[in-house]
């Protein structure tokens, strides 16, 4: 069985509702609509952000119960993260998301775009829907950061100059503010007090850094995780391992990765070459550090909860994000 199954398995009944709630949540009446949306029901990925939603909400509820609300949460953040799937894969002009072809593949962009348009409108429709304000206003901001940080990213790529922080910064906003929602989301959605929200949107947060760059290291690696990997310098895209590697270089060094990056691009064999570089520079053991160091942070925020099976659970789903192999 999958790792992410048996992590499931804790709340594999919050999750099978779930499921069919997300699912009559994207229906619509427009035929074409729902075709597409079946395809997407059909090929669901690794479910982490409902996962979080739900261990997060048992956590802090006293009778470690989930409610209606929770299972809310869970589906508007599948539903925005879906919408952002769809989208990224428009900016980033990728064909393949979950070992499958994206929409765009095989719809065209016009029709991507605006399926994530629908998707996004639809999860915060259900928010308003059932006047939960809270949690809109905590779903919402994450959509705002989601944006800016892809934004950010595109900037920052066109004039090829991203230092350290401002990777992190783009990190925080397009990825981890969405899994710090998650989280947050699930302590609202059972009535935790302000400081248990803030503490776990938190532990989100450093979990979405962690995640991350995870998912940055997979683009230099070589197995095969269901979408492309080598297109980030493709898509003069400098992640953590390249931006370590700039620092480590001098003047010569730098000015090689400059052109490949700007000039050379989409020539293979100079991107294999430039990720090679990486390597012996050390930019993957690099971020591997930093991984873990955020995992650590992420571990520190949930040791004064006193321990319980939910408590375990999470501390596995932080392990998972790490060490998972796609
Ligand atoms: C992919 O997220 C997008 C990133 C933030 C890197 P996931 O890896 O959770 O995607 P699915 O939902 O499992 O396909
Ligand atoms: C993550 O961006 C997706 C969003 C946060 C919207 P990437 O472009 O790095 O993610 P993948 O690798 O395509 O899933
Ligand atoms: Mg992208
Ligand atoms: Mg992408």
């Amino acid at each position: 069985m999958k790792i992410v199954e048996q992590l499931k398995r804790p709340i594999l009944e919050e999750m099978e509702l779930f499921e069919e709630k997300f699912s009559s949540a994207m229906s619509s009446k427009v035929a074409l609509l729902n075709r597409i949306t079946h395809y997407i029901v059909n090929r669901k990925g690794k479910q982490m952000r409902p996962m979080f939603v739900f261990f997060a909400a048992k956590l802090v509820s006293e009778q470690q119960q989930v409610n209606e609300r929770t299972y809310r949460a869970a589906s508007v953040i599948e539903l925005i993260h879906t919408a952002t799937l769809i989208h990224d894969d428009v900016v980033d002009d990728s064909d393949r998301r979950r070992s499958f072809f994206s929409i765009n593949a095989l719809w065209k962009n016009k029709i991507a775009v605006l399926v994530g348009d629908y998707l996004l409108s639809k999860g915060l429709l259900l928010c308003i829907d059932h006047k939960d304000f809270d949690l809109l206003d905590i779903i919402s901001k994450a959509v705002r950061e989601m944006s800016e940080g892809e934004l950010l990213q595109i900037e920052k790529a066109r004039n090829l100059s991203i230092d350290e922080q401002t990777y992190y910064e783009v990190i925080r906003k397009k990825t981890a503010s969405l899994i710090a929602s998650c989280c947050a989301l699930g302590a609202s959605s059972v009535y935790g007090d302000e400081q248990q929200v803030n503490v776990l949107r938190t532990f989100g947060e450093y979990i979405g850094m962690a995640f991350q760059i995870k998912d940055d290291l997979f683009d230099y690696g070589t197995q095969k995780i269901g979408k492309p990997t080598g297109i980030d310098i493709k898509e003069q895209k400098m992640t953590l391992p390249l931006i370590y590697a700039f620092q480590q270089s001098n003047q010569r060094e730098r000015r090689w990765i400059k052109t490949t990056i700007k000039k050379h691009h989409k020539n293979r064999k100079r991107v294999r070459e430039l990720i090679e570089y990486v390597k012996e520079k050390g930019g993957l053991s690099y971020a591997v550090e930093q991984m873990h160091a955020y995992r650590d942070r992420a571990l520190t925020l949930i040791e004064p909860f006193p321990d319980s099976p939910t408590k375990d659970s999470l501390t596995r789903m932080v392990a998972y994000v790490i060490d998972r192999n796609y």
